[in-house]
């Protein structure tokens, strides 16, 4: 078993427009609880030995989805990133935010760039969000992030959905049916438990053949 000293899980956040609509309410709802679990998992990731979190809030495909749902989206990043600064100064994460941002609203430019000020010092947790990304523009772009060793999905599918492409090369892939407003501390220790027991070869051979 191979432990990286730099520990670099990767979310790919789905289910929450699920997980309103079998609770008979609005999908914006689910977007809501869905930023309550990233509040969770950003705070526990440190002490589970994650040392960068990069997230998928927005794909640069999402803009096709209702102009509405857009808009919700789009605020709800901005409260989240002002909301949430001084917190997450205090816990020692660098938040910095992955993405074109000039199809951004203004005013989430602007949050996020505040963010990224108000977070600069910390050294806990590289906490990246991904917001208009696209794995395929950032590899044409030479915009690349370190490797994920992890790379989790939430929300039943089992697609990278242009997530990360070039970083994933290696990643463990881990999936759950858990819809993205469930997920807590006790699924995110179940995907590292079963990461740590993966034989990461590398295209090598397993540890007890090597000569
Ligand atoms: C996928 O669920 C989720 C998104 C497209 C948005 C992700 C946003 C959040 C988790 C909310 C807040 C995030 C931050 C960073 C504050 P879906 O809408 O595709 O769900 P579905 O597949 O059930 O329709």
């Amino acid at each position: 078993m191979k432990q990286s000293t730099s520990f670099h899980v990767a979310i790919v956040m789905d289910g929450n427009g699920r997980w309103a609509t079998r609770r008979g309410l609005p999908r914006a709802a689910g977007h809501r609880a869905g930023a309550e679990a990233v509040r969770r998992v950003v705070r526990i990731a440190p002490g589970c030995g994650i040392t960068a979190l990069t997230l998928y809030a927005f794909s640069s495909d999402n803009w096709t989805r209702p102009a509405a749902e857009v808009s919700t989206l789009m605020r709800l990043f901005a409260r989240h990133l002002r909301t949430e600064t001084a917190e997450l100064a205090a816990q020692g994460v660098k938040l910095t935010v992955i993405g074109r941002r000039d199809r951004l609203p203004h005013s989430l430019v602007t949050a996020i760039a505040a963010a990224e000020h108000g977070t600069a010092g910390g050294t806990r947790l590289d906490l990246r969000i991904a917001v208009d990304y696209s794995g395929r523009a950032a590899i044409r772009a030479g915009d690349l992030l370190p490797d994920v060793d992890l790379l989790i999905r939430t929300g039943g599918e089992q697609r990278l959905s242009d997530f990360l492409l070039w970083e994933c090369a290696y990643a463990e892939l881990w999936f759950t049916e858990r819809m993205w407003p469930d997920f807590g501390a006790a699924h995110l220790a179940a995907a590292i438990h079963e990461f740590h027991s993966r034989d990461r070869r590398f295209g090598g051979l397993p540890t007890r053949e090597a000569v």
